[in-house]
């Protein structure tokens, strides 16, 4: 598992979110959020677990909108961070932060209306397992997001210090079906990939970030896409 100790580090922590959504990062943050929201949505009184919820960007979100809401992580000073944005937030009190393995959740079995699980399974060797206990504690809806293989990300993933793992769409679907989960939808997104966003300016950023957007929306653009966000459900 790449991310497993690496994110236990203080220093990784407390930069974390600086890293990766200041400057063009910010347009990244925006996007995984209406994401989040376009699939729970309407959040209110739900009840939803996220996994690998890191400094909490989702979690104080989702409790702000209403969720009754449990994030869980394996790293104590990413949750450090994330009591600290929800402290700063107000909704303090709205959540529960838990250090765990999503590889074994401590929690029974159809426990919460929907699971989340963003920027994970990048990091994860077998998805599968961690898909498989997402749906064991959910009733109706599990929600993920890849970095896809064939993308415009493999031009530099190499380079990064953990490297992520790509999948394709036909490895996600084998996921969800042998984790007893149907395809909802899915929406593919960022043909310039994260990487970009997060070393340019703001100016900069946005304005390749409407010419992605653009060239997103036809259908070769969607084929190119670097992330994709899924949306499983429990079967009827
Ligand atoms: C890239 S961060 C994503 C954090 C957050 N979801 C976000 O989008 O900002 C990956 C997170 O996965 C957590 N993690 C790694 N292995 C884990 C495991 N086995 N169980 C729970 N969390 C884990 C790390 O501690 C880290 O916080």
């Amino acid at each position: 598992m790449k991310g497993e100790e690496w994110y236990q580090a203080d220093d990784v922590a407390e930069s974390y979110d600086e890293k990766r959504f200041s400057r063009g990062g910010q347009l990244i943050d925006k996007r995984e959020k209406r994401a989040v929201l376009d699939a729970l949505s309407p959040v209110k009184d739900r009840e939803i677990l996220e996994i690998a919820c890191g400094t909490g960007r989702f979690t104080t979100l989702l409790a702000d909108r209403g969720a009754n809401i449990v994030g869980l992580d394996i790293s104590e000073p990413m949750l450090q961070q994330g009591r600290q944005r929800a402290g700063s937030a107000g909704v303090a009190d709205r959540l529960e932060l838990l250090r765990g393995d999503a590889e074994r959740l401590p929690f029974p079995d159809d426990r919460f209306d929907a699971v989340l699980a963003m920027r994970f399974f990048h990091i994860a060797d077998t998805p599968t397992t961690f898909l498989s206990e997402m749906r064991r504690v959910t009733r109706e809806q599990v929600v993920f997001d890849t970095f896809n293989d064939y993308s415009t990300r493999m031009l530099y993933n190499w380079a990064l210090p953990m490297g992520s793992s790509l999948y394709t769409a036909d490895e996600v679907n084998g996921w969800v079906e042998r984790a007893g989960l149907e395809l909802d939808g899915a929406d593919h997104d960022w043909i310039i990939p994260y990487g970009f966003f997060r070393q340019a300016p703001s100016r900069v950023a946005s304005a390749f970030r409407a010419l992605d957007r653009a060239a997103v929306g036809t259908s070769l653009g969607s084929r190119l896409a670097s992330v994709s966000y899924w949306r499983a459900r429990v079967p009827e």
